[in-house]
């Protein structure tokens, strides 16, 4: 069943009923200042950090899910009667509903009564705020008397004092309301600068800033008591719950329309200009008053929505695709790409599903995510590389997270995740490839922040490299230290204790327990950095980081591999997970996807039958499950992944960031029906038409989709923020599709279904455009026969650099077996 379609000319999916199995949820901003909006306008929103700069509150896990937004009133004057043209909060049948979920920006309507309302949510480029414009028309035959009511509720900054703190938060709370804008300035009179503003485009005829005089005592979002009673109480925050509502009354003649702007912003002051007068408590508003004038004005507000436009047609426009598949042509071109955006701006801190105060950046996640991005803004991939080597540790290793606004690494989530640092390697080397910009390498970088310890960024990425060589243990393989990829494989964890992290808790030296998987990720990082220091003149150097990878690659054949698959790890008592001889946990998925990548068995049969244990264990019609048997019970020496019940998460779930890892695999052994096959079980539009079982949005992956244990098998969770949306584009567009930037030019090397014909595709790359068509006239997977660029047929199927730049580069690519 369907909730909605997909209008792929807009870029939009268009939800078509208010109660979506769960949030269906969109993201505004793209620089600076965020926020998350659901179908029914839910969400908040921030300023850089999600924890420490939260604008407006919102309540997790509340009953109904999705509670606390961007809400609108409208009451008809007549005859008392009000509701929500988002649906919520007043949850008022409404007809002609609609959401479109666009890039950047979210569009949600309705009628009642006759009234038809629209509000048009989006953050305009460069800017620290978002407008609400909000459109009424009258579809009756006579005039109408209306009030709109706007409503956020402020949060008081740090979102997990706010949450907790109330014995304080209760007496903190400030406001200012001058000429109908409201500054929520809670302790800007203390060490703070900043303060947020909600402003309206009509002159409001009333105001509420106290929560609980707006809604009356009792009495919840869905019947204000201003509201009921049509009149703004003019209420000024004191402590307690600062919010901020304007009431604006309209009369529309019959088929008028009218527009309302409403804005909400954050605003820093020069700490020497915070007062207007010097001396004074109030705020200095003659900075923020010019920002509020130009965004309240109609036409300036369409121009800016304009430009976001165009500035989404460019960053999709560096690929677009026209393949058989429209679930292909439409998560490459729109949103899959859109949703790559999202994670690297985001990391793993805000959604519907990662509250804003837990995690900060993922030193892997982050630089997973630059996978799927850099050809989008690739400075702005060059400056997350920066921040995040710059919060390595000197010995190689990695703080597990680091926080926005500080961009310093914190221990809150541990660190000693041995597999971390080696994805600095994949980063920086997928950086250079798109861009060409070798001189990253030179950027002088401290470790962990400090000042005089900035060497080449180049060092950091040998570090790496001996990070892993200084953590070997018994076989040989990299030791895991708290767990590698894998978060909750915690093999020196034994956590007895209930409510201990997992990820912090270590009972055990550390000595002994292996990982396969980061001996894997290993061969694939040495060999990325021996190109690296070879394009750098360091043949020498090369050489070692080559015989590094042979010699770990022999040790993952030797001592990693259990007959018919690629060995998991070897746990503290020195036995294998991952094995046959394993009751539970014979078989995991991760290692057969990295090590392969890593071209480790490719060459003696040993990566095909992995492949095919894959296929016969492991796959499911939803995706392919993380392990199996999932574990039926704790262990305490295996830690926080049989923590899980069976089917959910690390447990058996279909993680689904591991499974564009086996449709690279299958595409590199040259099987592109395979590939594509498990494409599309995961492809959301590919699923949008089974949402009362998927449950989560249709246009973007989610983190994990539970596994074939659980009862609730194919259900879907965690939307949007996982290492699935960049690893799944890396996987179509580059293997799949197989158009892939390297240092020397554009590799085109595609792995498709045998019943496919061709595909065409534009690609922009180092300066020019590229414009592809690939024919596949004999019906074969793999396998290029002949690239004529520009009518000149050049040597295997590599596209050499252009010595031009900005012009269209015809390529015509021909498969035969
Ligand atoms: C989460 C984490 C990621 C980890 C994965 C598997 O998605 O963000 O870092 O690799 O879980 O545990
Ligand atoms: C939990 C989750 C895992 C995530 C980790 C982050 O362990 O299961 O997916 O990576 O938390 O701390």
């Amino acid at each position: 069943m369907r909730y909605g379609q997909f209008d792929d000319k807009r870029r939009e999916y268009v939800i078509n009923r208010p109660d979506t199995p769960l949030p269906w949820i969109n993201y505004l901003g793209c620089e600076a200042y965020f926020g998350i909006i659901s179908n029914t306008a839910g969400g908040y929103s921030f300023y850089r950090d999600a924890r420490l700069r939260r604008l407006t509150r919102y309540r997790y896990n509340n009953a109904p899910f999705d509670f606390g937004g961007r809400y609108i009133y409208l009451r008809d004057r007549a005859n008392g009667d009000f509701w929500s043209p988002t649906w919520q909060p007043t949850r008022r049948p409404v007809e002609r509903y609609s959401c479109r979920h666009g890039m950047g920006y979210t569009i949600i309507g309705s009628t009642f009564a006759g009234i038809r309302a629209e509000v048009l949510y989006f953050v305009p480029l460069g800017q620290n705020l978002e407008i609400w414009q909000l459109s009424v028309t009258n579809e009756r035959e006579e005039p109408v008397s209306l009030s709109a009511f706007s409503s956020v509720e402020f949060c008081l900054w740090d979102a997990w004092d706010d949450a907790t703190n109330f014995q304080r938060n209760f007496s903190t709370g400030q406001v200012e309301v001058e000429q109908g804008v409201i500054y929520h300035k809670t302790e800007y009179r203390e060490r703070r600068n900043h303060f947020a503003y909600f402003a309206c485009s009509e002159k409001p005829t009333g105001f509420d800033t106290q929560r609980d005089v707006f809604l009356g005592p009792y009495r919840g979002w869905e019947a204000p008591a201003a509201v009921e009673r049509g009149s703004s109480f003019n209420s000024i925050a004191y402590g307690w719950a600062p919010i901020g509502s304007h009431q604006v009354d309209l009369t529309l003649h019959p088929k008028e329309t009218r527009n309302v702007i409403f804005l909400l912003g954050y605003h820093e002051n020069p700490q020497d200009e915070k007062f207007d007068p010097p001396q004074s408590q109030t705020i200095n508003k003659r900075t923020v008053r010019p920002v509020i004038e130009k965004y309240l004005a109609k036409p300036n507000a369409d121009a800016a929505f304009t430009e976001l436009k165009d500035h989404w047609n460019r960053l999709l426009g560096v690929l677009q695709v026209d393949t058989p598949s429209i679930d292909t042509d439409r998560m490459v071109n729109i949103w899959n790409a859109y949703q790559c955006m999202v994670t690297f701006n985001m990391s793993r801190s805000a959604s519907f599903y990662e509250s804003g105060i837990g995690r900060g950046m993922g030193f892997r996640d982050s630089n997973q995510d630059l996978l799927g991005f850099v050809h989008m803004i690739p400075e702005r991939a060059r400056e997350r590389i920066v921040d995040l080597a710059a919060t390595q540790l000197a010995t190689g290793g990695a703080f597990h997270q680091y926080q926005t606004l500080t961009k310093r690494g914190n221990n809150d989530i541990g660190s000693g995740f041995n597999d971390d640092p080696l994805w600095l390697i994949l980063g920086t080397a997928a950086y250079i490839k798109e861009s060409g910009d070798w001189s990253i390498l030179d950027e002088m970088v401290p470790y962990e922040n400090q000042a005089g310890t900035e060497t080449p960024l180049y060092d950091h990425l040998q570090r790496c490299i001996r990070y892993t060589l200084e953590r070997l243990g018994p076989h040989e393989l990299p030791l895991i230290g708290r767990a590698d990829w894998n978060d909750c494989l915690n093999l020196n964890c034994f956590s007895d204790t209930p409510g201990q992290s997992f990820q912090t808790t270590t009972n055990k030296d550390g000595k002994v327990a292996e990982s396969v998987f980061i001996g894997g990720l290993f061969v694939l990082a040495a060999k990325e950095l021996a190109d690296l220091a070879y394009k750098r003149g360091l043949e020498q150097e090369c050489l070692c980081y080559v015989a590094a990878a042979e010699k770990m690659e022999a040790t993952v054949l030797e001592h990693g591999w259990d007959g018919e698959w690629f060995l998991r790890a070897y746990d503290d008592f020195g036995h294998k997970l991952g094995s046959a001889e394993n009751e539970e946990g014979k078989i995991f998925i991760e290692p057969q996807g990295i090590c392969i990548l890593a071209g480790i068995g490719q060459r003696d049969g040993r990566a095909a039958k992995a492949l095919a244990a894959v296929r016969e264990r492991l796959a499911t019609p939803h995706g392919i499950v993380l392990q199996q048997p999932a574990f039926s019970r704790y262990y305490l020496h295996l830690g926080e992944i049989s923590s899980y019940p069976p089917g959910y998460k690390e447990n058996a779930g279909i993680f689904c960031h591991t499974n564009p890892w086996i449709m690279i695999a299958e595409a590199m052994s040259g099987n592109g029906d395979e590939a594509l096959d498990y494409y599309l079980r995961i492809n959301p539009s590919a699923r949008e038409s089974i949402s009362e079982v998927h449950r989560c949005e249709p246009y973007v992956y989610p983190q994990m989709i539970a596994g074939r244990d659980a009862p609730t098998h194919g259900e879907a969770k965690n939307s949007w923020l996982s290492g699935t949306a960049a690893w799944n584009y890396a996987a179509i567009t580059q293997w799949i599709l197989g158009i892939r930037p390297e240092y020397e030019g554009l590799r085109i090397d595609p792995v498709i279904p045998r019943s496919w014909s061709g595909f065409r595709a534009t690609r922009q790359f180092r300066g020019n455009s590229y414009a592809i068509e690939v024919r596949n006239t004999q019906g074969v997977c793999r396998g290029v026969k002949k690239i004529v660029v520009d009518g000149v047929e050049v040597p295997g199927n590599l596209v050499p650099l252009a010595d031009s730049a900005g012009r269209t580069i015809q390529v015509e690519v021909d498969l035969e077996g």
